[in-house]
């Protein structure tokens, strides 16, 4: 039977030291957990949310803990415009110099409806914050991402194309299509790497709103979802780009 080199994928300690990582939706869920195991592996993670004591208590975690110290960013992916992200990316350059890793985590459920009675106003909304975000994101932080000697792109996926997943699932499916064209169009000339997980079901906040009468203690936990987020954060996903990974890759 072929093993993959994603199953037990065991991290090396310090896999990610000196990296500058950007996690979106960092205060919470997943993103919390991905900022906190970044670190933990030696990154310093840039903390980008629109709920700042969310985000401060994930930079006291990560301080307390001793990991190289974190840096918050609150934007509210929903309202921002092009010129916030350039500000971002201007920041980043300063304080930094460089930027090594992107997560676009963040997302907003809006309302699981059917399309018919979908109202307008928050389809826009879903569609701002899930899809137009981090493609303005990405955008304005390529050029940082072209001068690092090994960066990478992560897109946290979802693929909900069914029945009354409404803007989050077409949202959803746009940020596939943005990473696969990204990954394509980056492959050739540039270090950077663009790929995608989709953790499945994880119990967080977001998952309670979509399933509020779900028994959830069976679910995992943000913490226990980490493998490929790490994978494919780090150095060893170094030859793969433009894929879509599943949890069970990594069992
Ligand atoms: N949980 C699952 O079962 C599951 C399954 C597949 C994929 N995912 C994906 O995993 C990712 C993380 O979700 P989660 O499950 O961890 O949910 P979560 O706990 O609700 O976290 C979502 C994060 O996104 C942030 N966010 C939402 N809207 C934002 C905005 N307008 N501006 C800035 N930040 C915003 C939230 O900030 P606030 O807390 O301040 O609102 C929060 O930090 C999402 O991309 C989701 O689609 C989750």
């Amino acid at each position: 039977m072929e093993i993959k080199p994603t199953q037990h994928y065991q991290p090396a300690a310090d896999l990610l030291r000196d990296r500058v990582i950007l996690v979106t939706g960092a205060g919470d869920g997943i993103g919390r957990a991905a900022a906190c195991s970044y670190a933990a592996h030696g990154a310093t993670v840039v903390l980008l949310g629109r709920t700042i004591p969310k985000l401060e208590r994930v930079y006291d975690e990560i301080e307390a803990a001793g990991y190289p110290q974190a840096a918050i960013y609150p934007i509210n992916l929903e309202g921002a415009a092009a010129k916030d992200y350039e500000d971002l990316a201007a920041t980043l350059r300063k304080e930094f110099g460089r930027l090594d890793g992107l997560l676009h985590n963040a997302a907003t459920l809006g309302t699981l409806t059917p399309l018919q009675s979908y109202d307008l106003e928050l389809w826009y909304k879903v569609m701002q914050a899930n899809l137009n975000a981090p493609f303005m994101l990405t955008q304005a932080c390529l050029e940082l991402l072209r001068e690092s000697s090994d960066a990478r792109v992560v897109f946290v996926a979802d693929h909900k194309s069914r029945a009354y997943w409404g803007a989050y699932g077409v949202s959803k499916a746009g940020l596939d299509s943005l990473m696969r064209i990204l990954a394509d169009e980056t492959e050739a000339n540039t270090r950077i790497r663009v790929n995608s997980i989709d953790p499945g079901p994880v119990r967080t906040n977001l998952r309670n709103r979509a399933y509020p009468a779900e028994e959830n203690d069976a679910l995992r936990l943000p913490d226990d979802v980490m493998a490929p987020f790490l994978y494919l954060m780090g150095p060893d996903s170094a030859s793969i780009t433009g894929r879509s990974l599943t949890l069970d890759e990594f069992q």
